[in-house]
């Protein structure tokens, strides 16, 4: 995720850079910095750095407490606050990245794929390093171009990009040239904008708000020239492009928020974009699962004769997901246990095991305890977390992050979509190794989660049905979710989203237990959510969903589009894309989640703050 500012202009930059990270600071906490170019005291023949950069791992509140009041002089100037994906939240590796020569200055947004090529080749020119970022590489593989071509700023950045693989939001300054702020955007959003006084740039519009409404979101594979006044802007062909602009109506509050009323919504509508980061750099062209996280030599993973699945509340759901792919597919055992019961039922552990916590937060106090006890039973331990630097990744051998950027809302949303990509790649990769999966079954399951984000898009669309849904039930008293299956993990996700948000109760259930007792809940009205996605037990969901309506529910069924069947039972019906049986809680799971969002809003609750609960829990 990640949050760039930028000004150029007839203003002291320091405060504007500062007061636009703080707007940004929603996007990511774990460190932040600054890099300010003073033009009276450029020397360039003396080849003397003329540019100041503070950086502090932390909150935007370290680094204020660092520079104490100390004003550093400069109109021009970059900041970012960082969410960290490569290289631990340090001061060190703190944006921004400076070159060899201290003269360039880069903050970044998104993930470098080719990193490590590259910074082997810069390294072997003569190139110093001196953070573990994917960033760093950037900065210098522009210094080079420069040094070689003898170019301009842009010019280097141009050719930068066609070098540079993966997502950036790239954001470039240099001392010999202190009057532009070079933009090139390769997926992540990054928005420039210029008014009489300024140039400005920002990785969202709250930055901007405050010295102008006419904004321009660079597109995709676009790189920009801002100077006070004036904006450019060419396409990575280098063919110049007249700049579209939009005029911005919201208040802070609202751009905050991206529009959206709440962080929530938002959050669900990024989950295209977070399951796209979660599975970047880890599926190659030729469609095999690279998971340099994880080293483990190939005997390890064939050694593996079991695995345990620690979590709590969400994080357990997209666990109790995984435990049918990992063991479709590799044909090991897996256990699932809820990570406060873990220590305490004497579990079988030894070398052979590997224990797998996953949470969003990586500090839940249950999490932590189950992993750092499995630790000390000799297992491999695996992390599965959103946090870099968080406890939990001390706690583990191997830590797969999920990349979904800051989560907010204190419901789990995009974090347990990217859990559940982030844990069926995992599954593939043991697949893969272990030679569990004939090769064209794991090329078509590869195809299929890189057809997700797209398939996510189209779920989106359900919004009106789910809205019309939540109109009708919002004064409902209890709620039941039944599914089977991968569909349970759903049916005990949709229910816990509900009971956190609405306060509505709400039971998730197998759907075969249904009739086991939950069954007398069932009279006139009480809505059923039915998960009827799952291919090889679609039959008996069905069949129970006639149970249900025969004692007077009301039906809400998650159902394949165009599945007749499905909506001759149904009083409400979400329809997804089809997608392989084991994925299919990564689309089924999202009209439940904008279920309990619209009847939250419906009873004038706060879906992003629920009573009584916290977006980590760090106590036993
Ligand atoms: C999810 O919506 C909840 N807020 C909660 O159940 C959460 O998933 C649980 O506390 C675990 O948190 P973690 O993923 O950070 O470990």
């Amino acid at each position: 995720m990640c949050g760039i500012v930028g000004y150029v202009g007839d203003e002291q930059a320091l405060p504007v850079l500062l007061d636009g990270m703080k707007k940004l600071e929603y996007r990511g906490y774990d460190s932040s910095g600054v890099a300010v170019i003073n033009v009276q005291s450029v020397v360039s023949t003396t080849g003397q750095t003329t540019m100041t950069v503070e950086r502090k791992a932390g909150r935007i509140g370290e680094l204020l407490d660092e520079l104490d009041g100390t004003t550093i002089e400069g109109r021009i100037g970059i900041g970012h606050t960082r969410w960290a994906t490569h290289g631990a939240p340090t001061d060190g590796n703190a944006h921004p990245h400076r070159d060899c020569t201290g003269d360039i200055a880069v903050v970044h947004n998104g993930i470098i794929e080719n990193h490590d090529v590259l910074r082997q080749r810069l390294i072997s020119e003569g190139h110093t390093f001196v953070s573990e970022t994917d960033t760093e590489v950037a900065v210098h593989l522009i210094e080079s171009i420069i040094e070689s071509k003898g170019c301009s700023l842009r010019e280097a950045v141009l050719e930068a990009v066609s070098i540079l693989e993966g997502a950036f939001a790239l954001v470039c300054i240099s001392v010999h040239e202190p009057d532009r702020i070079i933009v090139a955007r390769q997926e992540p959003p990054i928005i420039v904008g210029a008014s009489a006084t300024a140039g400005l740039v920002g990785s969202d519009i709250p930055a901007l708000l405050a010295y102008t409404r006419d904004v321009i979101p660079l597109d995709n594979r676009q790189i920009a020239e801002v100077m006070r006044g004036s904006v450019r802007v060419w396409g990575f062909d280098g063919v110049e492009v007249e700049p579209e602009t939009v005029h911005v109506e919201w208040d802070m509050d609202a751009a905050e928020k991206g529009g959206f009323e709440d962080f929530m919504l938002k959050e669900i509508y990024e989950q295209p974009e977070a399951v796209r980061n979660t599975m970047r750099g880890r599926i190659d062209g030729s469609g095999r699962v690279t998971l340099d996280e994880v080293s483990w030599t190939v005997d390890e993973i064939k050694a593996i004769d079991k695995i345990v699945v620690v979590a709590c509340g969400t994080s357990f759901h997209a666990g109790m997901a995984a435990k049918h792919s990992i063991e479709h597919w590799t044909r090991i055992p897996v256990e699932l246990d809820l990570a406060s019961e873990f220590r305490y039922r004497d579990p079988v552990l030894n070398s052979r095991s590997l224990v797998m916590g996953i949470g969003q937060s990586g500090e839940t106090a249950d999490t932590l305890a189950a992993m750092s006890f499995a630790r000390e039973m000799g297992t491999k331990v695996l992390a599965i977390t959103n946090v870099v630097g968080s406890s939990m990744t001390r706690e583990a051998d191997a830590v797969l992050f999920t990349h979904a950027g800051p989560e907010i809302g204190v419901a789990a949303t995009k974090t347990f979509l990217a859990q559940l990509v982030a844990a069926n790649i995992f599954a593939l990769y043991l697949a893969q190794e272990r030679g569990t999966m004939y090769g064209d079954k794991l090329t078509e399951t590869v195809e299929a989660m890189r057809r997700l984000p797209e398939q996510i898009e189209e779920t989106l669309l359900v919004q009106d049905s789910v809205l019309q849904a939540a109109k009708r039930y919002a004064d409902a008293r209890d709620f039941i979710f039944i599914g089977r299956g991968v569909g349970n993990a759903v049916a005990l996700e949709g229910a816990l989203k509900l009971k956190e948000i609405t306060y509505i109760h709400a039971e998730g259930y197998a759907a075969g237990e249904l009739k086991h007792g939950p069954i007398a809940l069932i009279e006139d009205g009480v809505p059923v959510v039915a998960i009827l996605t799952g291919e090889p037990l679609y039959e008996k969901m069905l069949s129970n969903v006639e149970e249900v309506r025969a004692r007077g529910a009301d039906t809400i069924l998650i159902a394949h589009e165009g599945d007749e069947r499905a909506r001759a039972l149904a009083n409400e019906l979400f329809e997804v894309p089809t997608t392989k049986p084991l994925l299919s809680p990564i689309l089924d799971v999202i009209p439940l989640q904008m279920l309990s969002y619209f009847i939250a809003k419906e009873k004038g609750l706060p879906p992003d703050k629920p009573r009584n609960l916290a977006k980590s829990v760090t106590v036993e």
